[in-house]
């Protein structure tokens, strides 16, 4: 028995709505521009509430959908690029403030492909009978690395969290994951430098192979990254449905990184699907790196669009260039 059962999902999302108006009054862009070119028309951004925060709401919401107490997670696997501390992990701050007594924690940094890394991670420690339940907590802050005077990057980011609770079920689940490296400077935002009095900019810049630097704010190659995007896809759907050896046609509903509606549109195009099979929110949102999909999840059944015995897969792209796909029957 290999197979994934959702138990619960849960999100926090900040009160604070910035639309692409908002936007158009501080960078020269506009409504028009910005959801033709994305889909995203308004995207939360937070208030001065700390990735370890909206991570705990979204655990909390999660644990009371699953009607589980705290004390029955096994596991936290913890996924962000934006974590509040370099010590301790947001999973153990996670972990604390839910009072997961019995649960270890363990944070994952692959970047919006995050969470399908996770949820992989997750379904190989469910072979092991000493971990039951499984808390997933996606928590991502990107207002915290966006340079707000940077319209080719600015507008597309949003932040919020989202939970997932799973336990082992009697359905398949195959994953086929990757990472293009060589692509490894086309997005990225860099931690704090070294600052101590042995080692000077030059020392540093000497091992600095990412040329553009534009201090801890996200850079981004859009036109790189969308052309390896509508590859990574289908690559990793199909990479995953051939492990399970199922055809791409069989999955109910595919719940995508929320990064672009284009290039979802032109991933289903590749994969010969209706556009109709990929779950979208990217409206609301924006692109909230490895949080949009746990925010689908959780979207998805709340609204009571998942039912038993549906095949679901999730897909996700980004920073590394990381990309995967989990495909499995509820
Ligand atoms: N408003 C108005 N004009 C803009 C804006 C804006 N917000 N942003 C860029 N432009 C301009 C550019 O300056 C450029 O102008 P120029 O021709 O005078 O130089 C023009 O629009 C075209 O710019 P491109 O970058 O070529 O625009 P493109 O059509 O490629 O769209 C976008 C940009 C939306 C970023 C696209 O490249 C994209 O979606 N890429 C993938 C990004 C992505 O998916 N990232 C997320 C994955 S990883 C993660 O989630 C962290």
């Amino acid at each position: 028995m290999k197979g994934i059962k959702i138990l619960g999902t849960g999100h926090y999302l900040p009160e604070r709505i910035a639309t692409n108006d908002d936007f158009s009054k501080i960078v020269d862009t506009s409504d028009e521009w910005i959801t033709s070119r994305t889909g995203i028309k308004e995207r939360r951004i937070a208030s001065g509430e700390p990735v370890w925060y909206m991570g705990v709401n979204a655990a909390r919401d999660a644990l009371l959908d699953a009607q589980l107490d705290a004390s029955e997670i096994d596991l936290i696997l913890h996924t962000s690029v934006t974590p509040d501390f370099y010590t301790p992990s947001m999973a153990c701050m996670v972990q604390r403030d839910i009072g997961a007594k019995n649960a270890i924690g363990i944070d994952v940094n692959c970047a919006c492909s995050g969470f399908v890394y996770a949820l992989d991670i997750a379904a190989k420690y469910l072979q092991d009978d000493q971990y039951k339940n499984i808390l997933i907590v996606s928590s991502e802050k990107l207002s915290k690395i966006t340079d707000y005077s940077d319209r080719g990057t600015c507008v597309l980011f949003g932040d919020a969290a989202a939970a997932c609770i799973i336990t082992k079920g009697d359905g398949m689940f195959f994953s086929y994951l990757g990472a293009q490296v060589e692509d490894a400077d086309k997005l990225f935002a860099r931690t704090i430098t070294d600052d101590n009095p042995f080692c000077d900019d030059n020392d540093q810049q000497k091992y600095d192979k990412f040329s553009d630097s534009n201090g801890q704010y996200i850079y981004m190659d859009g036109r790189e990254v969308y052309k390896f995007a509508i590859k990574a896809i289908p690559k990793a759907i199909k990479g995953a449905c051939d492990k399970a050896g199922v055809d791409v046609n069989s999955i109910d509903m595919i719940v995508p990184h929320q990064a672009n509606v284009r290039i979802m549109e032109t991933a289903a195009a590749n994969l010969g699907l209706s556009i109709d099979k990929f779950y979208m929110n990217l409206e609301l949102y924006g692109n909230t790196s490895s949080a949009s999909v746990p925010l689908c999840l959780d979207e998805f059944i709340k609204e009571g669009g998942l039912k038993e015995g549906m095949r679901i897969c999730v897909v996700g792209f980004g920073g590394g260039l990381t990309y995967g796909a989990a495909i499995f029957d509820l």
